[in-house]
């Protein structure tokens, strides 16, 4: 039987400061899903990151080595045109929780709106780490918390190194 995916480009957009294993779970699902599954960084965020996206880009690469068919970008501007110059059909997202739902409902719709021929997929996230953010993983890490199993070591180091450097040092 044909597959109907076949020669299907999906992105799969964040800001991944940095990534964490609830990433990588979808990474994972949604390499099996399309035929080539770009992760693509936002560069021009407003957000203040802790890490350049040259730093993401790395650490991203790094942790998505397994997968051949996953590939590492970065972009500016518009998600939609970004995926249009790709040659992508489909938007990545994954769901934790209903706190999720609302965001990227409102995004879908402004993308879709955009783009109709863009749909964006959502993936429920795997629940071993439903509770897992960049946001609060680099909370914990700063407050000398333990992060081990929620992303990957070379990630947990250079988190050490970015938040606790001086620290460590000092000790
Ligand atoms: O991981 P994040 O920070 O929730 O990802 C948000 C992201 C990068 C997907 C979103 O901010 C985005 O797509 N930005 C690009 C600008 C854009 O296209 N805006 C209009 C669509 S809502």
């Amino acid at each position: 039987m044909p597959n109907p995916n076949q020669g299907s480009v999906a992105i799969y957009p964040g800001s991944f400061d940095p990534i964490t294993y609830g990433h990588l779970d979808l990474i994972e699902r949604g390499s099996r899903l399309f035929n080539r599954l770009i992760v693509a960084i936002l560069s021009n965020d407003s957000k203040e990151p802790l890490f350049s996206v040259a730093e993401r880009r790395e650490m991203l690469a790094q942790s998505v080595k397994a997968y051949p068919n996953v590939e590492v970008d970065s972009f500016n501007g518009l998600l939609v045109d970004y995926a249009s110059q790709r040659g992508a059909t489909a938007l990545l997202r994954g769901i934790r929780a209903i706190s999720d739902y609302e965001y990227e409902l409102q995004m879908a719709l402004m993308n879709r709106r955009l783009r109709p021929d863009i749909e964006t997929v959502f993936l429920m996230a795997g629940e071993a780490y439903s509770f897992v953010s960049s946001r609060l993983v680099k909370q914990v890490i700063g407050l000398g918390g333990n992060i081990s199993g929620l992303v990957p070591p070379l990630v947990e180091a250079r988190l050490r190194d970015r938040l606790l450097g001086d620290k460590q040092e000092r000790r």
